[in-house]
């Protein structure tokens, strides 16, 4: 795996995959909002089975909520813990593979870093949710990857956090592999056309989190 990935990533979700589901509802939020506005956004049009990549995936959540939103997608979802793919493959009752096969139907989840792994084209939705803030050194090679991996025309979302006023909780985040970043959001939609951006606040100002949709231009 790639020396940019320098923090354990993989040990830290070994300890907390069987937990991830039931704790990250308290503080994760605005998941259920950018799966919504998502579905708004896609073309009512398009007649054909959208091709939906969640990137950093971790246990299924987003994409069992996509299996719902949209029912004749191919999804495919990258991690690269294996203990959050096991929850996955669980919730799911997809196999995990070294990559990606383009055309098969389903749900296929691939093992590996973003922009190392095989992922077999381009997709016509990318959702980066809670991911890029974890990715440490790797971020700008995977803010790159997102958007590169987004079809001409194609839809680039995220969910994530954006900054918190408080420097004693920026450091407890840091400690669980979180890095508030208040440029990630314009860096992520630089040259796409803005579709959605939002800012809430958790818990009366806590931090703050974002919600955007960015169309790549044709
Ligand atoms: C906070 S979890 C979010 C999981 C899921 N997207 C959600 O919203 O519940 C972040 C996930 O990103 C994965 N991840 C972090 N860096 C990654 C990278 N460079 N390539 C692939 N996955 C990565 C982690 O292993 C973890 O499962």
């Amino acid at each position: 795996m790639s020396k940019l990935i320098g923090s354990d990533l993989p040990g830290y979700y070994r300890i907390h995959a069987p937990i991830y589901d039931l704790t990250r509802a308290w503080f994760l939020f605005g998941r259920e909002r950018i799966l919504a506005q998502l579905a708004r956004q896609w073309p009512t049009c398009a007649q054909y089975a959208p091709r939906i990549l969640e990137i950093g995936c971790g246990t299924g959540r987003n994409l069992r909520r996509l299996q719902h939103h949209f029912p004749s997608a191919r999804l495919v979802g990258i991690d690269l813990a294996e203990a959050m793919l096991e929850q996955a493959e669980d919730a799911l009752g997809a196999r995990v593979q070294q990559r990606a096969t383009p055309g098969l139907p389903g749900l296929q989840l691939v093992h590996g870093a973003l922009g190392e792994a095989d992922l077999g084209g381009s997709f016509d939705i990318v959702l980066a949710s809670y991911m890029l803030t974890m990715t440490g050194a790797a971020q700008s090679r995977c803010v790159a990857a997102a958007r590169e991996l987004v079809v001409p025309g194609g839809l680039l979302a995220a969910v994530d956090f954006h900054a918190t006023p408080i420097p004693l909780y920026a450091r407890w985040m840091a400690r669980n592999h979180v890095h508030f970043d208040p440029g990630l959001r314009q860096r992520l939609g630089a040259d796409f056309n803005p579709l959605c951006s939002e800012r809430h606040s958790a818990y009366g100002g806590l931090w703050q989190y974002f919600l955007s949709i960015d169309q790549r231009p044709r």
